[in-house]
């Protein structure tokens, strides 16, 4: 606080000062052609957090968006400036994007501390942009508004909607069968994205984008905004007005991601049967906020939670149906007091009030709540001596036949093994077998890399079977579907029990009963830990260095959100160490309290330079 008693604005710490550092600041942000004592006016600095790349082609269009979000900072007062972060493109990356996830929320994090803003705007789209972010900034507790860049519109093939990755799947799988040719499937490759955005079924993505909006991250009624339409662009301009009010406001982040809009995220990713992922990212976030999130509140939330989302995998419509339809304000709004309706929101406003008005367009893509597609369905948390730590499985994607069932073990050792030998005629499988693959965990590939959806044998396709229970400790795309058990923890490279399953045993799982179990004595398993552990598994020794060494080191497991050991809870919006350009301004610092305590330093250390001096 000033002595007027008005808070001063972290930027102008920066850079409103009378000191020779100011001065080379101030000068050089001149070259972007900021009217005269711009920096020096009291104005908002906003930081517009730009995950654009031709790398990635779902957030392509995320320039053109932050230009709508910087008129509308202007317009409001605010001065902003667009940096750019790395950008996870989902179809570009190896071995997976989420390998990358925790570098992108340090790439996000570390800017966001270093960097004289007052308030950030986030734009991101592609599976992991949107988690990373929020991460990131949860980490920094600056006012932070997130603006994801909408699904891409649906595709078309000769008469037929096509929606990315599930349609390719069903498309694959017809070809295996014979049912399709191939000619078609390759021809279908022109017709999936008619357009830049995110993903247009209600993979991770578009469940991401509903939980930012569902935990008060984004606007109201905005996430589902297809990327393309003209009203993205004026979101995007009133996104810019609201971060300035925002800071006007010090409504930081750490006000609106509570315990309560945790709740509502898990919530509404079960009504929208949203993707496993955000098991993992809403972990992840929660623990950067310093929110108590595990893994059981995910099961003991979504238990009584209506389905009501009609959209693809699980369901029949696109996202742009949704937006159609109401979009999320309509869901919140069903799910009533399911909800923490009074979680504070980026609007200054609760979730009552947001959606309030909400109303529905199309009963058949938003469901009534009492007429729901399912209750109960979302992601269940089994347990057992196979998953000690638990494991998850998408109840709406899974087979009914399968929630309960006992079947035999097929075992691989790695996907490379499996994807070898899957087909092979002479595989000793059939439609009771349980398919069992590890080492695809967060350490074991590393990353975690989204094959969960276990091939199922030519041999059983061609016979009409579709389905068989999988187990592994790798995840699943949102866009996937099958009875699939994954986020297995501990995972088989870090010593879980997966590792210790042989083909042939037996394995039972009571999906209602939340158990899987491998019916195998502890005798026999102890035995079989003391060989494994004379020759325990390094799954990618050629991991020695960079990133990859880091990640391998300190990964978390799929049960604590998978972010590092190091970057659980968060920094704060203090520089390291302050700011030591202003250690030598004597003659210039006409005000020696502003001038040391450059960024909010804590206390004890802004006597120290007082005393120093
Ligand atoms: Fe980017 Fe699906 S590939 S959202």
């Amino acid at each position: 606080m000033d002595d007027d008693g008005a808070r001063r604005l972290r930027s102008s710490r920066f850079y409103d000062t009378r000191s020779q550092v100011s001065v080379a600041r101030n000068g050089h942000m001149y070259a972007l052609g900021l009217p005269p004592g711009a920096l020096r006016s009291g104005r908002p600095v906003i930081g517009i957090a730009n995950s654009a790349s031709d790398l990635n082609p779902c957030n392509a269009h995320l320039g053109d968006l932050a230009d709508h979000v910087k008129a509308g900072v202007w317009e409001a007062g605010g001065i902003p400036l667009v940096f750019p972060t790395i950008s996870l493109g989902e179809t570009n990356m190896l071995p997976t994007t989420m390998l990358f996830r925790n570098l992108m929320s340090m790439d996000v994090e570390e800017m966001l501390r270093a960097s004289p803003i007052d308030g950030v705007v986030l734009l991101g789209g592609c599976d992991k942009t949107t988690p990373a972010q929020l991460m990131g900034a949860a980490s920094v507790d600056l006012p932070t508004l997130m603006m994801t860049g909408g699904p891409m519109l649906t595709g078309q093939f000769r008469g037929e909607d096509l929606g990315t990755g599930t349609t390719l799947r069903e498309m694959a799988d017809e070809v295996r069968a014979g049912s399709r040719p191939a000619e078609d499937f390759f021809a279908s490759e022109m017709c999936y994205a008619r357009s830049a955005g995110h993903c247009m079924v209600m993979g991770t993505a578009s469940t991401m984008a509903g939980v930012a909006e569902a935990l008060g991250m984004q606007l109201p009624g905005t996430s589902t905004i297809p990327a393309p339409e003209t009203e993205r662009k004026r979101t995007a301009h009133l996104v810019g007005r609201r971060i300035v009010e925002m800071v006007h406001e010090d409504l930081r982040i750490s006000k609106i991601l509570t315990r309560g809009a945790f709740e509502n995220a898990v919530k509404v990713s079960a009504a929208m049967s949203g993707s496993t992922n955000a098991v993992l990212h809403l972990l992840a976030i929660a623990g950067r906020a310093g929110v108590r999130l595990e893994l059981e509140d995910f099961d003991t939330w979504m238990r009584e939670i209506p389905w009501l989302v009609n959209l693809r995998p699980a369901g029949q419509y696109y996202m742009s149906d949704l937006h159609r339809a109401g979009g999320l304000p309509v869901v919140m709004k069903r799910l009533g007091d399911l909800l923490a309706t009074d979680a504070l929101t980026v609007t200054g406003k609760t979730v009552a009030e947001n959606v309030a008005d909400a109303e529905c367009y199309d009963d058949d893509v938003i469901r009534p709540a009492g007429r729901p597609l399912g209750v109960g369905q979302g992601t269940a948390v089994l347990r057992g001596n196979l998953a000690p730590d638990g494991a998850v499985i998408k109840q709406a994607a899974a087979s009914e036949r399968l929630m309960r069932h006992r079947g035999r073990a097929v075992v691989f050792d790695s996907i490379e093994q499996c994807e070898a030998l899957i087909h092979h005629p002479d595989l000793d499988i059939d439609e009771d077998s349980v398919l069992v693959v590890r080492n695809v965990g967060p350490r074991g590939y590393p990353g975690m890399p989204e094959v969960a959806n276990l091939p199922i044998p030519h041999k059983l396709l061609e016979r009409g079977i579709d389905d068989l229970v999988r187990i592994s400790d790798a995840r699943m795309s949102g866009t996937a579907y099958g009875t699939v058990i994954q986020h297995v923890a501990p995972e088989a490279a870090a010593g879980g029990p997966l590792g210790l399953v042989r083909s042939g045993d037996w394995i039972s799982v009571d999906v209602p009963g939340r158990t899987v179990t491998l019916e195998v004595g502890e005798a026999e398993l102890a035995r079989r830990d003391a060989e494994r552990a004379e020759a325990p598994g390094v799954c990618h020794p050629e991991i020695t260095r960079g990133y990859g060494r880091l990640y391998v080191d300190h990964v978390l497991q799929a049960d604590q959100g998978a972010d590092f050991d190091f970057l659980v809870g968060g920094s704060g919006p203090a520089p390291y160490g302050g700011d030591p350009h202003m250690l030598d301004e004597d003659e210039l610092a006409h005000d020696l309290e502003t001038a040391a305590s450059a960024w909010e330093l804590p206390e004890e250390l802004r006597l120290s330079r007082k005393a120093a001096r």
